[in-house]
């Protein structure tokens, strides 16, 4: 094997290497660093619920429906949803945190990661459903977003 292949193989390793530590869930390391993580944490589903709220007001016939709106916040949405992984990785559920998070998220990784793949998915529905200006298929899309909230909140998140 050629140095350059060796060396390759070598990069290759360490970035996958690299890849699955970062996929673990490390408990947090204190009290003040279980506190911080939780509010990260929290501040993305605040920013989701932020975004879904005048969505949900169009789907329910609240308020017109703005297509342009729709657009822009189904694209953060769906940035949102790319950043949930990684700030509700660390394992706080020992800790003496104000949370709805329930420990479920640390103990079925796979679950809990399926269910941010759903809204991901759901979100570039909704940005299509969006470029289309169809106000049915733009409301549909809506629901379908919510659905996969719902979802997730029904298993990981206390009532
Ligand atoms: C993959 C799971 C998952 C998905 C998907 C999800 N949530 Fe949540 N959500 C949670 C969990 C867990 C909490 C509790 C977080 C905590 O208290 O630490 C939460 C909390 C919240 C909160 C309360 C935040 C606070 O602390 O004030 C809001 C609002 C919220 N979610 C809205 C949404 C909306 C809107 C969507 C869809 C666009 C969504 N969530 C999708 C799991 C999810």
């Amino acid at each position: 094997m050629s140095v350059l292949k060796k060396s390759i193989l070598a990069i290759t390793i360490s970035t996958s290497l690299i890849v699955a530590t970062a996929t673990i869930a490390q408990p947090a390391s204190s009290e003040k660093h279980a506190v911080y993580t939780t509010e990260l944490r929290q501040s993305i589903f605040k920013l989701l619920g932020s975004n879904m709220g005048p969505l949900g007001a169009m789907a329910k016939g609240k308020i017109p429906v703005d297509a342009a709106v729709v657009e822009k916040n189904a694209k953060r949405i769906n940035q949102l949803s790319l950043m949930i992984a990684d700030y509700a990785r660390t394992d706080t559920a020992k800790f003496n945190v104000k949370t709805e998070a329930l420990a479920k998220i640390w103990q079925e990784p796979e679950h809990f990661s399926k269910d941010i793949n759903k809204l991901t998915v759901a979100s570039v529905a909704l940005m299509v459903a969006a470029q289309s200006k169809d106000e049915g298929a733009i409301k549909k899309a809506i629901g379908g977003v919510g659905k996969t909230c719902g979802g997730c909140h029904d298993h990981f998140k206390k009532d």
